[in-house]
This record gives C-alpha cells, sequence and structure tokens, in this order.
C-alpha cells in the first residue's frame, strides 16, 4: 500500500488526526457487547507481578500503565528501559508477566530483553503495531495495537493506541483479580468509547496550540509538570518537544520540581503544566504557583473546572473537554503532541525526519 499524506502538510499532523479514527478501529476490536474481547492468552492468573520493557516513546506508555495497573488491579508493575533492563540481568521470580510494548516491533533493544525473559518469565507477551515483527514473533502473545502505518519517526497515534490497549489489559487484570465488578467493567467501557469525540473536540482546538507553539519557539528551555498518570505524559511532552524541534526539555514529576528544576525558573522559562480536575489537582497547582512566583510562564493545560480553579496568573490555560480520570492521559497526550509539532513547525524544522533520529532503532 502506497501511503502518502492525504492533503496534510506531514505525516505527523495526518498520523495526530487519525487518532480518534484508529482509537475506535481498536476499541471496536477488542471489546465486543460492553465486554472485553482479548484473547484467552492474556490471562493474569498466578501472575503477581508484570514486568514492562520498551524503548523511548513506548516506554513512556509503560510508565502510564503502570499506575492503571497498579491501581485499578492492585498489581505491582516494574518498567525499564530496555537497554539497562538488558545488560542488568534482573532476577526474574516465579509469578512475573514480562510485556515488552514497541511500535516497529524491531527496536533491538526491546528484543533483546524480549529473548533475555523467555525461559524466565512465566508469561512473554507483547504490544506491537507490526504484527510481522519480530517481538511479536518471538513472544508467547503479541497484540497488535492497530495504529495503521505510522510514518513520521515521532510516535504518536501509536502511543494512544498502545496506551488503549494497556488500559484495557488493566481492565482485564483488574476483572480477573477480583478488583472490578462487571457492573464496573461496563462502565469504565462506556467511558472509553466517549474517547475517540473528546479527542475530535480537542482536536478542534488546534488554532489555538498552534499559536501557543509560535510562542514556545522563542524558548531556548521548557519545562513540563505532572502528576500521577499525567507524569509520563509531561515526559512525552518534554521528549516530543525536543526531538522536534531541538529546543531543550524536561518532563518532571510536579512534587520533584523544589528537588532541582525550580532553580531554572525565571521569566524566560515555559512551564507545561498538565493538570485535569482530579484528587491531585491541588497539589500540582501548589507546584504552579511556585512557578509563577518565580515569573515562569506557565502553560496550564486542564478541564472546565480546572481553569475555573486555577487559570489566574497563567500564561495560557489551554482547556480540554471534562473526562474520566482513565481516559486522561490518552487524551492530554493529543496537546503534547500538538504543542511540539506547532513549535517544530514555527522553528522550520524537518518535522518528520528529525535530524539524528531513527523511526526503527535496529542497532545498539
Ligand atoms: C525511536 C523512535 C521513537 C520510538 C522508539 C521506540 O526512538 O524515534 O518514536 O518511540 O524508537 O520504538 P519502538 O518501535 O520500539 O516503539
Amino acid at each position: 500500500v502506497r501511503i502518502d499524506k492525504a492533503g496534510y502538510k506531514h505525516f505527523m499532523a495526518k498520523e495526530i488526526a487519525e487518532q480518534p479514527v484508529v482509537l475506535a478501529d481498536a476499541l471496536r476490536h477488542y471489546t465486543r457487547s460492553g465486554a472485553l474481547n482479548l484473547p484467552d492468552g492474556l490471562d493474569f492468573t498466578g501472575i503477581e507481578r508484570i514486568t514492562m520493557v520498551a524503548c523511548g516513546t513506548a516506554y513512556y506508555a509503560c510508565l502510564v500503565a503502570k499506575y492503571w495497573f497498579e491501581q485499578i488491579a492492585r498489581l505491582p508493575v516494574e518498567v525499564d528501559v530496555a537497554s539497562e533492563f538488558r545488560y542488568r540481568e534482573p532476577p526474574i521470580p516465579g509469578g512475573t508477566a514480562s510485556l515488552f510494548v514497541s511500535q516497529s516491533g524491531e527496536t533491538a533493544d526491546t528484543l533483546a530483553a524480549l529473548r533475555y525473559c523467555r525461559d524466565k518469565a512465566d508469561r512473554v507477551w507483547s504490544l506491537v503495531n507490526v504484527p510481522t515483527s519480530s517481538i511479536a514473533r518471538e513472544a508467547d502473545l503479541a497484540l497488535p495495537i492497530l495504529a495503521g502505518v505510522e510514518v513520521s519517526v515521532a510516535s504518536t497515534k501509536a502511543f494512544t493506541n498502545q496506551l488503549l490497549l494497556l488500559a484495557l489489559m488493566a481492565l482485564k487484570a483488574a476483572s480477573q483479580r477480583g478488583h472490578l465488578d462487571a457492573a464496573g467493567l461496563a462502565q469504565a467501557l462506556d467511558d472509553m468509547r466517549r474517547l475517540p469525540g473528546l479527542m475530535n473536540q480537542v482536536l478542534t482546538n488546534e488554532a489555538r496550540i498552534e499559536r501557543l507553539g509560535d510562542r514556545l519557539a522563542e524558548a531556548q528551555d521548557v519545562l513540563f509538570l505532572g502528576r500521577g498518570a499525567l507524569y509520563p505524559l509531561a515526559l512525552e511532552g518534554a521528549l516530543k518537544l525536543k526531538e522536534l524541534s531541538y529546543i531543550h526539555a524536561e518532563g518532571y514529576a510536579s512534587g520533584e520540581l523544589k528537588h532541582g528544576p525550580i532553580a531554572l525558573i525565571d521569566r524566560n522559562v515555559p512551564v507545561v503544566v498538565f493538570a485535569p480536575h482530579d484528587g491531585l489537582f491541588e497539589k500540582t497547582v501548589s507546584n504552579m504557583q511556585e512557578v509563577m512566583a518565580r515569573h515562569g510562564q506557565v502553560i496550564l493545560v486542564t478541564d472546565p473546572e480546572g481553569a475555573r480553579l486555577a487559570q489566574e496568573g497563567t500564561a495560557a490555560t489551554l482547556i480540554l473537554p471534562e473526562a474520566p480520570s482513565l481516559l486522561a492521559p490518552i487524551l492530554y497526550a493529543v496537546p503534547a503532541q500538538l504543542l511540539a509539532y506547532h513549535t517544530a513547525v514555527a522553528k522550520g524544522t524537518d518535522v518528520d525526519q528529525p535530524r539524528n533520529l531513527a523511526k526503527s532503532v535496529t542497532v545498539e
């Protein structure tokens, strides 16, 4: 199949815009009339912990999943980057399921980590976008994320579909382990069906994010902050910005602000804060106020209630639709991607093929 930009300026823009559609496709495939439709081989019986291994953006998807599995399924999760995992040769106790997440399914370090676990872990599962890939073939069970071909070096729709699958897996684990009853599961799946529509609403706000990108393009350094399952989104926002626009960016857990990055804050440092109005909102807002007291330029990304309570004094507030907390990390991926995209476009960098980067890292 010939893949073209379908009228978009870049593959990345096209792939960002495709997210509601490919999310809906994957949801249809992996659910059936209010229930999960995941393969039987994805069985959490006898599993006491999960080890997740990946690189780059896929690694951040795993970090989000850790919050979900631990909170919803009460299942401990360890997450590691593949290049560290493979050489550390960690012990793999009985009762471990290992999960390897990779868009391409060919990342050399992730594949080596999978091979390390092959004869040690109780289960060897993979989550891939390319079902014929090595990481798919060498796992006991490979779940395709069904995002369609991703061309842009920076991963976008693969990330959100990885998150969707990881959320569905966490719901299955929660059900099997007795932490979620049928009604709770049906409710969570109902919520998930709202996701493509919510994402479309965020995408209609793109012009506003484009103007913020013009402003970020002037910056030398940008900080991203988040808490809980939004912390990995801060990491992903910073990764995207640095790879596409070559602006130095760091993602931090909001609570770590005072253990270092606050020293960087002055009126020239934009700070992007991901803060939906959830149980951690007030904590994040108090960190945000510490930034504003030092004249940092806060770009608050929140929902209507969060904006009502905390937008005063921010340089800009981006209002996303109110969403169930399970969905927030998936929804907040979109402004993270669009901010990086529009900053890069404003700077005139090569968005789809940033310097020094490769889509698939098949050598060490
Ligand atoms: C490269 C790409 C990233 C990707 C990472 C992991 O660095 O530029 O977009 O997240 O590899 O790739 P994988 O195919 O294993 O998900």
